[in-house]
């Protein structure tokens, strides 16, 4: 089953239409939850960055957030879902094709959840990077559809054998990877690229940095470029999907000693606590 605005359907009686814009245009935003032992996972973080998205493209939702909370849980609950994710997109809707909005839009929302396990092996093994220039828009801060220079990172990581892009902006700052938050550990403190335009706030960046502090490691959101990068002591990617992994090589040279840091250990051991909570909860 699958969420359409806001009713369960069965996905074979869902059609999508050419003209919808969010096809035409990549004209909307979306989301992607994680789900835990059948329980979401920072839902309320989600939705409410969801909201800021449709708002900074000057979008209205189709129907309240509330809402949108309670269909979600069925979603998750009619696929059966223990560990898995949700992912949530919300378009301009349909409308002929002009650049301009249309002057009555109907936004429209879909929403799936698929099972998907946690990416252990990479989690526990660490992951291979390659650093390539920020070629994205002024923008990152909003979750837009519009992916193109992220799909373009990635299969850049692809073709050339690692996991991830490190994003670098003509200027030498690092900012974040094609779909994670980036970190890096030097001297015993961590330091990412403040939440502003030029990244993705992540909801696991939020969690990862109150873990940090829990942890007494001192946080700085600042600024830093490629050599700090490869000068790192750890360097960890962060993301609803990846949770919080090591990088062990950038661009073929190792980063640290080449396996994952033991601030990363500490990192992953209090997001897993986290999550265990979670379950308490449920109980
Ligand atoms: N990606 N930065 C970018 C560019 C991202 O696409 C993502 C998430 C993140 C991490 O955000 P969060 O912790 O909220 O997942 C940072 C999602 C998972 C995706 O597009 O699949």
């Amino acid at each position: 089953m699958i969420l359409v605005q806001d009713q369960l359907k069965d996905q074979s009686e869902v059609r999508i239409d050419i003209e919808d814009r969010g096809y035409q245009f990549g004209d909307g935003v979306y989301e992607v939850v994680r789900i835990y032992n059948g329980q979401y996972f920072g839902m309320d973080e989600h939705l409410e960055r969801l909201e800021r998205s449709a708002k900074e493209i000057h979008m209205t939702l189709p129907y309240p957030i509330e809402l949108l909370k309670t269909r979600l849980e069925k979603l998750a609950e009619a696929n059966d879902i223990n560990d898995g994710h949700v992912y949530l997109q919300i378009t301009r809707g349909v409308a002929e094709r002009t650049h301009q909005f249309p002057a009555e839009p109907t936004p429209f929302l879909v929403a799936y959840a698929r099972k998907s396990p946690r990416p252990e092996n990479k989690m526990r093994e660490g992951i291979t990077a390659i650093t390539t220039e920020d070629i994205r828009w002024l923008r990152c801060d909003i979750k837009s559809l519009n992916l193109l220079g992220n799909v373009l990172g990635k299969q850049k990581a692809m073709d050339a054998k690692c996991d991830e892009s490190i994003f670098i902006r003509s200027n030498d700052i690092v900012t974040e990877g094609s779909s994670t938050n980036v970190y890096i550990l030097k001297d015993g403190e961590i330091f990412t690229h403040p939440a502003n335009n030029f990244i993705l706030n992540g909801i696991t960046r939020r969690v990862v940095l109150e873990l940090a502090e829990e942890a007494g490691i001192t946080v700085h959101e600042k600024t830093f470029n490629k050599q700090e990068l490869m000068d790192a002591d750890e360097v960890i990617i962060s993301s609803t999907t990846m949770e919080v992994t090591p990088v062990i090589s950038i661009d073929g040279k190792q980063v640290g000693t080449g396996v994952p840091g033991k601030v990363a250990r500490t990192l992953q051991e209090k997001f897993n606590e986290r999550i265990d909570k979670l379950q308490s909860v449920k109980n």
